[in-house]
C-alpha cells in the first residue's frame, strides 16, 4: 500500500521540470553587484519592483493603515477576530474601484461579486473546480504562463489543451487555430468545459485588439464553454495599444454573449508588485459561480491585516493615480532600454507594451531549428553567459529559439550589465567562437567565454552604483513558476 495520495507523490506541480535549473543556477550562484558580481543573474522572475520608492513614502505617511504601529494598534482586535470570508466591505469596495480605474473607468465592478483568493494561483484552481470535472479540458493559447500547469491541473485533473499560435502573425489567436484546437479535442473524445486567456500575455507582453477579444467570446459562446480570463497585468500596460478588458467587450454589449460563461482572475502581484500578500481576485458574472467560489475561497483568504493595508491604499486615488502614471511610465522606459540595447547587437523582440518581460527572438543563435538546441543555448546562456532566463518551450511555444526575459526585478545597472552580458555572448558568437559540441572542443570555448564574461563584468562594475538590495533573493521552489 502506499503510504501516501497520488496527488502527493504525481509531478503535477511542474516542480521537477529541467526547466528549473535555471532556478536552482541562480540560487547556488546568485548576482550581487559587490559580493558576487559574476553570479546569474535573475532574469526569470516576473515581479514588479520599479515603484516600490513610492510605495514606502505612502506607507510611511499613512502610519495608521497598519494596525502594527502605534497610530493603527487601536484598531488590533477588531482585524485579528474572524472575520466575514466576503472580506472587508471597504477592501472590496477599494478592490472594485482598481479594477475600474485600470480599466479606464469603462467598466463597473461590484464588490459584491469580489471573491478572494490566494493570489491568482488560488483564484484559477478556484474556477477550476467551480467549471469543471476531472478528466475535463480547457483550451489555451500557447505560448502560455507554465504555473497554468499547476494552478488549474494538478489538484483538479482538469486538462489544458494548446491553441497553437506561432510567430506568423505575431503569436494572434485566430478564429480558425480556435476551431482547430476544439475540433481537436472532440476527434480525441474530450470535453472542453472552457478557454483560458491571459490579457495582457504572459510570455508575449502584447495585449489582444478588440477584434480578437469578440472573435474569442463569440466562439465560447458558439460552443456554449467557459472563458477564464486572467488580466493579472492589466495594469503594466505602457504605450499604445491601450488594454481591453474582456468586461468591456460584454459590457459593451458589442456581442452577443451568455454572460455566465464569463470569469475573470486578478491580482495585486503585478500591477502593484506585491506577490508576497498574495491578494488574489475571483469575478464572475455567473452568480451560482460567485457563490461556489466564495465557498471555496475559504481555503485560501487574503488576512484581514493585508486587506485593511490594501483598502487604504487603493483608496487613496490621488495616490493610486500618481503610481499607475509612474509605474507605466518607468515600465516603458526599462523595456525601451532593455529592447534597444538587444537591437544593437540585432537581436529582435516581439514587439509588446505590457508585461514585466519581453520576448526574445534567439532563433538565429540555434545550432538547429529544434528544442534540442534550444534547451542547449539556454544551458549556454544560464552556464556561461551567467543570465536566468525562460526558454520557449516552458511556455508550450511550439516553435523553438524565443526565450521571456524579465526586466523589472532588478535596477537599472544591473540591467546594463545583463546586456552587457548578453552583447559580449553575440559578439564572440558572430566572431565563430561557438559552442557547437561537434566541432569546438567545448572546454577551451566555456572558458573563454567564462573569461570574456568576467572582465567585461568588471569593467561595467567600475562604473556601477551599489544596488539597494540584491535581486529578487527568491528561494522558495514553490513561487518558482512565475
Ligand atoms: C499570467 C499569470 N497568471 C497568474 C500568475 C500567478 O499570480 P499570483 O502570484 O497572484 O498567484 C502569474 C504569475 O507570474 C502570471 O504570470
Amino acid at each position: 500500500m502506499e503510504l501516501l495520495s497520488k496527488m502527493a507523490t504525481n509531478d503535477g506541480h511542474g516542480e521537477n521540470s529541467p526547466y528549473f535549473d535555471g532556478w536552482k543556477a541562480y540560487d547556488s550562484d546568485p548576482y550581487h553587484p559587490t559580493g558576487n558580481p559574476s553570479g546569474v543573474i535573475q532574469m526569470g522572475l516576473a515581479e514588479n519592483q520599479l515603484c516600490f520608492d513610492l510605495i514606502q513614502e505612502w506607507v510611511l505617511k499613512n502610519p495608521e493603515a497598519s494596525i502594527c504601529t502605534a497610530e493603527g494598534a487601536n484598531n488590533f482586535m477588531e482585524i485579528a477576530i474572524y472575520q466575514d470570508y466576503h472580506g472587508l466591505p471597504e477592501f472590496r469596495n477599494a478592490v472594485a474601484r482598481f479594477m475600474e480605474k485600470i480599466r479606464g473607468e469603462r467598466v463597473r465592478f461590484d464588490p459584491n461579486r469580489i471573491v478572494m483568493s490566494g493570489g491568482a494561483t488560488g483564484g484559477h484552481e478556484i474556477l477550476a473546480f467551480c467549471l469543471a470535472d476531472p478528466g475535463d479540458a480547457f483550451l489555451v493559447p500557447t505560448p502560455y504562463y507554465p504555473g497554468y500547469d499547476r494552478d488549474l491541473r494538478w489538484r483538479t485533473g482538469v486538462q489544458l489543451l494548446p491553441i497553437v499560435c506561432d510567430s506568423s502573425n505575431d503569436f494572434k489567436v485566430t478564429r480558425e487555430s480556435m476551431e482547430i484546437a476544439y475540433q481537436k479535442a472532440q476527434d480525441s473524445n474530450k470535453r472542453v468545459k472552457g478557454f483560458l486567456l491571459n490579457n495582457p500575455s504572459n510570455p508575449l507582453g502584447t495585449v489582444l485588439d478588440r477584434e480578437t477579444l469578440i472573435d474569442i467570446v463569440t466562439f465560447i459562446n458558439d460552443k456554449n464553454i467557459h472563458l477564464i480570463c486572467d488580466e493579472i497585468y492589466s495594469a503594466t500596460v505602457f504605450n499604445q495599444a491601450e488594454f481591453i478588458s474582456i468586461s468591456e467587450i460584454i459590457e459593451q454589449d458589442v456581442v452577443q454573449c451568455n454572460r455566465d460563461l464569463i470569469h475573470l482572475v486578478y491580482s495585486l502581484s503585478k500591477d502593484l508588485g506585491f506577490p508576497g500578500f498574495r491578494v488574489g481576485i475571483v469575478y464572475s458574472y455567473n452568480d451560482a459561480v460567485t457563490s461556489c467560489a466564495r465557498k471555496m475561497s475559504s481555503f485560501g483568504l487574503v488576512s484581514t491585516q493585508t486587506q485593511r493595508l490594501i483598502a487604504a491604499m487603493l483608496s487613496d486615488e490621488v495616490f493610486i493615480d500618481k503610481f499607475i502614471f509612474t509605474s507605466s511610465e518607468r515600465l516603458a522606459e526599462r523595456h525601451d532600454l532593455f529592447t534597444e540595447g538587444l537591437a544593437q547587437v540585432g537581436i529582435g523582440t516581439l514587439k509588446s507594451n505590457a508585461g514585466l518581460y519581453v520576448w526574445m527572438d534567439l532563433r538565429r543563435l540555434l545550432r538547429k531549428f529544434s528544442f534540442d538546441a534550444e534547451m542547449e543555448l539556454w544551458r549556454i546562456i544560464i552556464n556561461e553567459v551567467k543570465l536566468n532566463v525562460s526558454p520557449g518551450k516552458s511556455f508550450h511555444c511550439l516553435e523553438p529559439g524565443w526565450f521571456r526575459v524579465c526586466f523589472a526585478n532588478m535596477d537599472e545597472e544591473c540591467v546594463r550589465i545583463a546586456l552587457g552580458r548578453i552583447h559580449n555572448f553575440v559578439h564572440l558568437q558572430d566572431k565563430g567562437i561557438t559552442t557547437e559540441p561537434a566541432t569546438t572542443p567545448k572546454k577551451q570555448c566555456k572558458l573563454q567565454l567564462s573569461l570574456s564574461f568576467r572582465r567585461l563584468d568588471e569593467r561595467m562594475m567600475m562604473g556601477a552604483h551599489i544596488m539597494r538590495s540584491p535581486n529578487s533573493p527568491m528561494a522558495s521552489p514553490l513561487v518558482r513558476a512565475t
